[in-house]
């Protein structure tokens, strides 16, 4: 082991002598971070996590990822964990210009990922969505160009134009008319991204999607964009106002009080449990797509559900019921009505990929984690 002292963060960093390939994860202790990060260490690469644990800044304690951080460090003996904040360009550049000839890959995760909470601070949701995104693609063109850099962007890119969708009300949930093109497979990278009502977060995190499609095809890093539905996982810090899957699966099982934020429960979302989204991620390591290329990535019509069908799963589940009201005041502006993926772009692409996570399996995991948690107190 190497020990450095970097002038510009101010700090110790520690380096393995190792020469394996690595895997740099931003917002590691996160969902989807702590996932690529098991998944690439467990395929022989060192990995370098990158995360303060600014979620619990932005949910409070109960969503902190400082417990997944401790994990991965405690398990995985090639795995080093840096509590740098990606705005501060100073303390991310010795990363980069150490390790640079040995990244084979830059899997960028760390968001500010809420709607509501962008609005009370969009100069912090900017610099880390958009700036923190540009740092990241930067030092990967000066010191690392021939790894992968995969963005993990989000369907809210496309703002709310898909509630302009014809949509149809179901006594359980919203429907796409027929015979509108999305209605049997989804929404596909057609949809239109401009001139539509995105959210503070949906523009941070737009800006972000554009820059890292543009390092693809102006500089030629191959670089990938997942524009991702609802991503689930046993590992989801869930809050109220991130990861609504997670939130209400341990609401019910603590038996608390949820609410539905509007359109009368019937809001559908579609889920990919984050070990499938990794596997993805894998898939385009290994073969990388042109640079800059956009996937939407989500369960698609394999793996969706309204917040109701949610419920009802639950509550024959569980053998009690969900003590949830609807509030349609609180209806999010941006918020989709329905939203599932069209994944066909990824799996021609990718044709062996395939997913290994049904919507009950989905559902099964998490209530399963959420009862064990509670019963431990
Ligand atoms: N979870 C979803 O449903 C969903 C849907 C679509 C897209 N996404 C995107 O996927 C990515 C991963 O999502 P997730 O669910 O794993 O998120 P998460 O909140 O679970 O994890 C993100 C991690 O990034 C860390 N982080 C935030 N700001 C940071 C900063 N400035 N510096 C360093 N670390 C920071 C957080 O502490 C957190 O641990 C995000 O970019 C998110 O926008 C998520």
């Amino acid at each position: 082991m190497r020990l450095t002292y970097t002038a510009a963060s101010g700090s110790f960093i520690f380096f393995r002598m190792t020469n394996k390939e690595l895997v740099i994860v931003t917002g590691a202790g996160g969902l989807i971070g702590s996932e690529a990060a098991c998944f690439f260490h467990a395929r022989g690469f060192a990995v370098v996590g990158i995360d303060n644990d600014k979620r619990s800044y932005f949910f409070g304690p109960t969503a902190s990822t400082a417990w997944k951080v401790k994990e991965l460090q405690q398990s995985l003996p090639h795995y080093q964990h840096h509590a740098i904040d990606i705005t501060d360009l100073q303390a991310l550049t010795p990363l980069f210009t150490k390790e640079g000839a040995r990244i084979r890959l830059v899997v960028h995760c760390a968001a500010q990922p809420s709607h509501d909470w962008a609005s009370r601070e969009p100069y912090t949701d900017f610099a880390i969505n958009a700036n923190g995104t540009l740092h990241l693609l930067e030092l990967t063109r000066q010191y690392c160009p021939q790894a992968v850099f995969i963005f993990t962007s989000t369907n809210k890119v496309y703002g709310d134009l898909p509630n302009a969708l014809p949509l149809i009300e179901n006594p359980r949930r919203w429907e796409v008319d027929s015979s509108h093109p999305f209605a049997a497979r989804g929404i596909d990278e057609s949809m239109s991204i401009d001139q539509c009502t995105h959210s503070l977060f949906g523009v941070s995190k737009t800006a972000a999607d554009l820059m890292v499609q543009e390092y693809g095809r102006y500089f030629g890093l191959r670089t990938v964009i997942f524009r991702g539905g609802c991503l689930t996982g046993p590992s989801h810090s869930g809050a109220e106002l991130h990861g609504f899957l997670a939130y209400l699966v341990q609401s019910a099982v603590q038996q608390r009080p949820y609410t539905i934020f509007g359109y009368k429960g019937k809001q559908v979302r579609d889920n990919i449990h984050s070990a499938d989204l990794v596997s993805a991620f894998a898939a385009v390591m290994e073969n990388p797509p042109a640079p800059g290329t956009v996937y939407n990535m989500g369960g698609s019509r394999h793996a969706n559900i309204s917040m109701l069908e949610a419920i009802d799963w639950l509550q024959a589940r569980l053998g009690w019921s969900v003590n949830y009201t609807i509030d349609e005041n609180k209806a999010r502006k941006g918020d989709h009505i329905w939203y599932i993926s069209d994944v066909s772009k990824f799996k021609s692409d990718y044709p062996s990929w395939k997913y290994s996570y049904t919507i009950e399996d989905i559902l099964g995991e998490m209530t399963e984690a959420a009862l064990v948690k509670n019963s431990a107190g």
